[in-house]
Order: structure tokens, then C-alpha cells, then sequence
């Protein structure tokens, strides 16, 4: 078995959350399909509710600080991304938004990432793909070609009934092939000489 990275972004505010029940049952039906395909998927989910104060300091002060540093960082080392939104206002959420206005713009560049979105209307599923999939495109990501849409009559008492989860579960395994097809990301060490010990003694002669 193979292991591989699976970063889970939730943009969710409400507790609890349908974004954060969608991003569970996508990571969930990720895990399975890249089990199917002999990888363990090491998950870790971030909750962008609780990094909403750092996220905005950011914005302020054009610094992260602890844990949003911590969660940038994940992304970045990520071998694949699922990232869930809320609907608000027709697009994806602010907290959304400002999350990948303080992430780095290279960050996601040809990682495969799975895009899902929630809302109490079916009529604004089409927010996937006038905002959130242009949003990874600027990133240049690789983005899975199902995106699942959550609309509040597609929940079944606590899980996904029906064309929900036959969506989930196709885009899971889009997601699963694309991790299958790459080299793990390995994570840049902040330590590394950029130049040659040699040429750093030369410019300081
Ligand atoms: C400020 C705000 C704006 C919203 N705008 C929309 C909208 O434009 N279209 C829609 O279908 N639902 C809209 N909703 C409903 C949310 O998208 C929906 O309840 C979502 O699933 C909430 O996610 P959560 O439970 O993870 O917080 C809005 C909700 C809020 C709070």
C-alpha cells in the first residue's frame, strides 16, 4: 500500500455544518476509492470557521500566523485537495474566498483537487462552475471533472440519498485516479541552500 496526502478544506460557519457533512462523506468516499486502488489517503481536515480571525489578520497584516500558517503549509504539501463551500449570496462564501486570497498562488499548481458545494437551493448549483471552478483555475489546479452539489432537499435524514451519493462517489474516484497517476508531493524544506556552498563562498569574497 501507498500513502498519500489528502487535505479536506470546509468553509461551513453553521454548527453543525452541511458543508462539513459534504466535505466528510467526500473525503470518506475518497478514502474507499483510493483503497480500491491500493493507497491509504492520511486525512486531515481544515475547518476554515476556526481560522476565520487568522485568515482576516492576514489580510490586514499580510502575515499567518500559528495555525493558518499550519494549514497553508498542509495544502501546499498536499498530494490532493477537496475543498467545500457554502453557497452564499450565489457564489462561494467570503471565508472561502479569503482563505485562497492568503494562500500561496502556487500552492495548488497541478494538484488534483475536488470541488463541492452546499446550499438551500438547487437553483444556484451552477455556482460551481462560474465561481469556485475558475477560482482553481487561477490556481492551476487539477480540477476532478465531477464537482458535487449539495442542495438541502439532497440530504436524507444524516448522509447523501440517491443522485447525491452516486456524484459523490463518481467524483471520489476521479479524485482516487488522479492521486494514482502522480509522484507524492514532497514538501519543500525551508532549510534547503537555494545556491551551491561553493557559491555562496565566492559572493562573499
Ligand atoms: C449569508 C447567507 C447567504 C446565503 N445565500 C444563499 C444563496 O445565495 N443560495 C442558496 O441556495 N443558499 C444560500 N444560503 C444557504 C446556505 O448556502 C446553506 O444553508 C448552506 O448549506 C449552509 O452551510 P453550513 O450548514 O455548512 O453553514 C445562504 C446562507 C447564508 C447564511
Amino acid at each position: 500500500m501507498k500513502h498519500r496526502n489528502l487535505v479536506v478544506i470546509s468553509a461551513g460557519l453553521s454548527q453543525p455544518s452541511s458543508t462539513r457533512l459534504l466535505a466528510d462523506q467526500l473525503s470518506a468516499a475518497a478514502a474507499a476509492a483510493a483503497g480500491d486502488l491500493g493507497i491509504v489517503l492520511d486525512t486531515r481536515v481544515v475547518e476554515l470557521r476556526d481560522l476565520a480571525h487568522e485568515i482576516t489578520n492576514h489580510l490586514l497584516t499580510g502575515f499567518p500566523a500559528g495555525a493558518l500558517r499550519d494549514a497553508q503549509d498542509a495544502v501546499a504539501a498536499a498530494d490532493a485537495v477537496i475543498a467545500v463551500s457554502p453557497v452564499f449570496s450565489a457564489s462561494y462564501s467570503g471565508l472561502f474566498k479569503s482563505f485562497f486570497d492568503v494562500l500561496d498562488k502556487d500552492a495548488l499548481a497541478g494538484k488534483p483537487v475536488l470541488l463541492g458545494a452546499t446550499a438551500g437551493t438547487a437553483r444556484h448549483s451552477l455556482a460551481l462552475d462560474h465561481a469556485l471552478r475558475p477560482l482553481f483555475t487561477y490556481f492551476r489546479a487539477t480540477v476532478v471533472p465531477t464537482a458535487v452539489f449539495a442542495a438541502a432537499d439532497d440530504w436524507g435524514g444524516d448522509s447523501a440519498d440517491g443522485d447525491l451519493r452516486t456524484r459523490i462517489e463518481r467524483a471520489a474516484a476521479e479524485l482516487a485516479r488522479e492521486i494514482d497517476h502522480r509522484e507524492p508531493v514532497t514538501p519543500a524544506d525551508p532549510f534547503a541552500l537555494t545556491s551551491s556552498f561553493e557559491d555562496l563562498l565566492n559572493s562573499n569574497s
